[in-house]
């Protein structure tokens, strides 16, 4: 005990001292340590709960005080952390303060919507505002790290976790990445409204084969670097702390034992100083893998590949030891994780006061405040996706005679937060479709019939549904998909609207075949929705919007706020489309324009190759005319830049917000690059008949690649470009890069 207070006296003195010289400190710290205390340095554990709350159990109690603990998920509020950390702090020897990591990701308590809809905003400071109030209201209660932003590009709708992350696009989620990570971290992590973010699932763990999540991924190198990487690259360039192996092979190698992708590129190549953590007993299930033969054998690859941290998976604390010992993993490889790990404490002050964020008062004010609430609002209205308009059933109008509110999600608090939703509240905070509507309409104006359940295979609800709808003047319906359809573990073949819902969506239209129809989709993936297409007129996608999201989704059917989001992912017209992503590869015989069914070409004999919608695809009330594309000039060379400039102009009767995008095409390379590929956006503000000039400025670096020697580079030629609404236009302008 001496020692430790010893060593905390001189903490004391040397962070007053020298308080930006972490490395000092932990260098001073790590010379006072022993192999095994190092060791537990490496090792999280779970926090228990019972029905009063979070509790030291027997376990995590020993585990800490025998210093074979430094990290815990899952343990939160004051008190809870507060407990365990008073264990660390006061009954181990060198009085090490645990760090508390919990899956933030898409809010704390106020939930934003899933990742995949706050995407859909394209809004950089939104997004970056929603880990701003996710951190605020985590570390509130004690939380010191978050498991968050997933980045893992997504090109697969049966993946349950596309939910999680900004979609198919490589540019879209760079600049995504550093929003959520610039939002939790803050400017300074010393401030203990801050937490740690982490760039997960290091690596390709969105390429799952065949959408199964923990599968198989396989990919050159080209594709891996090209597509995979940069997002982790940019959270690094960001400046986050820490990373999270994934669960998946990646050409063979399991990602939490793959040295390639952990030390040489991620410690060596880009020079990451933060510390990995295994995702969720991801080492151990090497040996399910066939990768590891035993546990020590996981343990082994685990430490050696670059993890530094082993989460829950017990073999760290059991197993090193001895390989060490064994000359089987090097000292310096435990010395190095130990000092990632310590960094990572001293960074956030956890030294200066290990209980820095256990500030009850702080706790009790910050959930839910007002703003946050309101910030909420408006983000979840600038996710949601205006898919669809026919004969402009939408927006409603406030002085409707009646409008029928149908389907099992109209009323819903439960699944309206979506899945990863944090401490968020399933039992009545959240804002249902129901309440928001009914700040527009009076009583008497809404009508209401569940219809049927989500999943069940019950249709007696159906009746009442169809007598409500034909006694309507509109109707809005409100379906989609239970939370537990994605997130994590939550793979489907099926892209439909699950259940007997499109049962009744086609018997509501049947008993109302003039009436203006609108369906209101919640759901954690792009659906197939071929069908209802043909069946409703307009097309409002909400995702899970959050907390607030019944209140956004009224403003938005009203008109109070026009629909601005664009999908960051593509939605087939079938599962057998799948993989369909914009920025696909031409192949050697693309389809022609002239005939798109033409024998011997690269189609389907059932179905067209366009998607039923495409990326960057989204509606507003109001109409946007791009005209009058002009280059500063149709040659760029290696030191000069371009302007691409276009004139948006508002040709509608409403103010509102557009998304424009740059695409650009590399017509030849040694190695063949996608058909197009975004490479900037600007979301802008148009009031009514206005029109402005939306100018992006082109350089090299916006067209380099890795080729195939896994050179990043530019290559000379022509580029053909095109500023657009969307992913859908053809390109009609183009520059030539020439060497000089
Ligand atoms: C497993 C998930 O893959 C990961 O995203 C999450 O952060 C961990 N579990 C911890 O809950």
């Amino acid at each position: 005990m001496r020692l430790r207070f010893l060593y905390i006296a001189f903490i004391c003195f040397f962070s007053q001292s020298f308080s930006q010289n972490y490395e000092a400190k932990v260098d001073s710290l790590m010379r006072l340590m022993t192999l095994q205390e190092k060791i537990g340095q490496t090792v999280m554990y779970s926090g228990h709960w019972d029905q009063t709350g979070p509790f030291v159990s027997t376990d995590n109690g020993k585990y800490i005080r025998e210093g074979n603990m430094g990290a815990m998920l899952n343990a939160m509020s004051v008190k809870g952390t507060r407990d365990l950390q008073k264990i660390a702090v006061e009954e181990t020897r060198l009085g090490i303060p645990l760090l508390f990591g919990y899956d933030v990701i898409h809010g704390h308590r106020t939930i934003f919507p899933i990742n995949l809809g706050l995407s859909a905003s394209w809004d950089l400071q939104m997004i970056e505002k929603s880990s701003r109030i996710a951190a605020e209201e985590a570390s509130a209660e004690g939380i010191h790290w978050t498991f968050a932003p997933m980045i893992d590009v997504s090109r697969d709708p049966r993946w349950g976790r596309i939910s999680e992350g900004a979609g198919e696009d490589v540019f879209l989620n760079n600049e995504i990445a550093k929003a959520y990570v610039k939002g939790f971290q803050g400017d300074d992590l010393s401030q203990p409204n801050t937490v740690l973010a982490c760039a997960k699932h290091y690596v390709a763990y969105g390429a799952a084969q065949a959408g199964r999540d923990y599968h198989t991924t396989n990919m050159g190198e080209g594709e891996l670097r090209n597509v995979y990487l940069p997002p982790f690259k940019a959270a690094i360039d960001a400046g986050v702390e820490t990373f999270m192996s994934a669960f998946n092979e990646l050409n063979g190698v399991p990602t939490s034992g793959n040295k390639f992708t952990l030390r040489d590129i991620l410690k060596d190549e880009w020079n990451f100083k933060g510390l990995v953590v295994s995702d969720y007993t991801s080492i151990n299930e090497m040996i399910q893998h066939g990768f590891a033969a035993d546990s020590i054998d996981a343990a082994r690859i685990g430490m050696n590949a670059g993890v530094d941290m082993d989460m829950m998976g017990h073999v760290y604390r059991l197993h090193l030891k001895k390989l060490v010992e064994e000359n089987k993993v090097s000292e310096a490889f435990i010395n190095d994780a130990c000092k990632r790990i310590l960094m990572a404490k001293f960074k956030l002050g956890l030294f200066d006061d290990p209980y820095r964020y256990s500030d009850e008062e702080r706790e009790i004010k910050t959930a839910y405040q007002s703003e946050f609430l309101t910030e909420a609002r408006e983000i979840a209205a600038a996710s949601s996706v205006l898919l669809q308009n026919k004969n402009d059933a939408l927006p409603l109008s406030k002085t409707s005679k009646t409008i029928a509110f149908i389907g099992p999600l109209v009323k819903d608090e439960y699944n309206i937060i979506g899945n990863w939703a944090a401490k968020g509240d399933r039992d009545g905070k959240a804002v249902s479709v129901f309440e928001g509507v009914s700040e527009y309409l009076k009583p008497k104006q809404i009508l209401y019939a569940k219809g049927c359940d989500i999943l069940k295979a019950d249709t007696s609800g159906f009746e009442e549904a169809i007598r409500v709808s034909k006694q309507a003047t509109e109707i809005v319906l409100v379906m989609g998909e239970d939370y537990h359809m994605s997130g994590e573990a939550a793979s489907r073949t099926d892209l439909k609207i699950p259940g007997v819902q499109p049962e009744l969506i086609k018997k509501i239209r049947e008993a109302n075949p003039n009436k203006k129809i609108t369906l209101v989709i919640m759901n954690g993936r792009p659906l197939n929705l071929s069908e209802e297409v043909n069946l409703v007129d307009a097309i409002l996608e909400v995702w899970f919007p959050g907390t607030m999201g019944g209140a956004a989704t009224a403003d938005l059917l009203f008109g109070e706020v026009n629909p601005s989001g664009k999908l960051t992912v593509t939605f087939p017209r079938n599962v057998g489309q799948v993989p369909i992503y914009y920025n696909m590869k031409n192949t050697g015989r693309p389809i022609p324009e002239s005939n798109p069914k033409e024998d011997y070409k690269s189609n389907y004999i059932d179905i067209e190759n366009t998607p039923l919608f495409a990326f960057g695809h989204g509606l507003s009330y109001t109409k946007f005319n791009y005209s009058d594309l002009k280059l500063s000039s149709n040659k760029l060379t290696f030191s000069n830049t371009i302007d691409a400039q276009v004139e948006v102009s508002n040709t509608g009767s409403k103010d509102g917000y557009e998304i424009v995008q740059l695409y650009i095409h590399d017509k030849v390379g040694s190695v063949t690059r996608p058909v197009k590929e975004l490479k900037g956006f600007q979301k802008i503000y148009l009031k009514k008949g206005e029109t402005k000039t939306v100018t992006f400025t082109v350089s090299v670096e916006d067209l380099k690649f890795y080729n195939s020697d896994m050179v990043y580079g530019v290559e000379t030629g022509e580029f053909e470009i095109a500023i657009a609404p969307s992913s859908e236009f053809k390109f009609e302008s183009s520059f030539t890069l020439i060497d000089q």
